[in-house]
């Protein structure tokens, strides 16, 4: 079976490579780097002992991709690729909609033109907005409050709108909560840029020495200790749900939107006090403003990922900081240049 990872040498989408060459799939990657480097197809290539074929292409290039499904007989595509950082969503929202939008587009023109049935949609908690209530089940109202999260919306509704249309296909929309954590091994992980806005990469620099500490975004929220809480789940833990997702979704046709967590909310200094017994390492902090757009609390209900898909996060918050910083001690520059 043949699957086509779009940003398969990213974050979530080398760690799925892995999972999938191990289960024994043959995997085709498509990403034009602009945001990865080529050198985590490397690290994947050492963990599992496959390379996955490789094209250098933007998926928004109708034509590259074509030749990709005509020189491969591909049976799923998972949809990785796309721009993912709020903060430049909403000073760049046309090159947000332009590129997170075009790029489902020309994938399900392909998936008619070369009869793919399957279809694994990179979707996000993003796309709930603030929530009404937690822990958050799928049915809540979708109401996302920037332009990234409204291109994963949007591509949740074109996807709906093509498989309606396609009712011999199916598509899995998979709503990730907060994925951190790395590969085991050390050798495969998040390559952040210099200043990430992500807290485990942050405290990952923290850590590193490249800052002198933590900014913590509030600590006058409705939470037991004021700060921010999340639902951090082990991008390993995340990879694997992708493959249960390709289990279902060959058995099923019709859309599904799925959730991706582990059911359980740590605040931001539980995540400080986490890491610093997971590494040993203290991880200093101030409190400063809260972040324009953030929400106190966001954490799932996992419940339909275990009914659908038999599929439910093992990995617990030890593990998570444990590897994230197994990664950045053997990586503290990431991939390198
Ligand atoms: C963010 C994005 C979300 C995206 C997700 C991808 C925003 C508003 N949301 O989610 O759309 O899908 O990343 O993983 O950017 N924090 C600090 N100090 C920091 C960084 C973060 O205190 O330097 C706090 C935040 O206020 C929040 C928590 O840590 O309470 C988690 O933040 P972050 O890792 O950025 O994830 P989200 O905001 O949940």
């Amino acid at each position: 079976m043949k699957v086509l990872v779009t940003g398969g040498v990213g974050y979530i989408g080398s760690h799925t490579c892995v999972e999938l060459l191990n289960a024994g799939y043959e995997v085709v990657v498509a990403d034009d780097l602009r945001n990865s480097k080529e050198e985590a197809l490397n690290r994947v290539e050492k963990i599992t002992g496959k390379r996955p074929y490789f094209y250098k292409e933007d998926v928004c290039d109708k034509k590259a991709m074509e030749r990709i499904f005509s020189e491969h007989k591909i049976d799923v595509i998972i949809h990785f690729a796309g721009y993912k950082a709020v903060g430049e969503s909403v000073a760049q929202p046309v090159k947000y909609y332009r590129n997170n939008l075009n790029s489902t587009l020309v994938l399900l023109d392909c998936m008619e033109k070369y009869d793919v049935k399957t279809l694994i949609f990179s979707s996000s908690a993003t796309v709930y907005g603030m929530p009404d209530s937690n822990p958050i089940t799928e049915d809540e109202s979708l109401k996302p409050i920037n332009p990234y999260g409204r291109t994963k919306y949007m591509g949740e509704l074109i996807i709906r709108d093509f498989m309606d249309a396609h009712p011999e296909k199916s598509a899995v929309l998979l709503r990730y909560f907060n994925p951190v954590g790395a590969h085991e091994s050390g050798i495969l992980g998040e390559d952040t840029p210099d200043t990430p806005n992500n807290l485990m990469p942050y405290i990952e620099k923290v850590v590193a020495g490249k800052f002198p500490h933590l900014r913590v975004f509030g600590n006058d929220y409705d939470t037991p200790d004021g700060t921010g809480v999340r639902d951090y789940i082990h991008v390993v833990d995340l990879a694997k749900g992708h493959l249960a997702a390709i289990t279902y979704a060959m058995e099923h046709t019709g859309t599904e939107c799925i959730n991706l967590g582990t059911g359980t909310g740590y605040s931001v200094l539980d995540i400080v006090h986490a890491f610093e017994s997971a590494s040993g390492v203290p991880v200093p902090y101030i409190i400063t403003q809260r972040r324009p757009g953030d929400a106190a609390t966001c954490y799932s209900n996992p419940s339909k990922a275990k009914e659908l898909l038999g599929w439910q996060a093992k990995e617990n918050i030890e593990d998570m900081c444990r590897s994230a910083y197994n990664w950045t001690k053997k990586n503290p520059d990431g991939y390198g240049e």
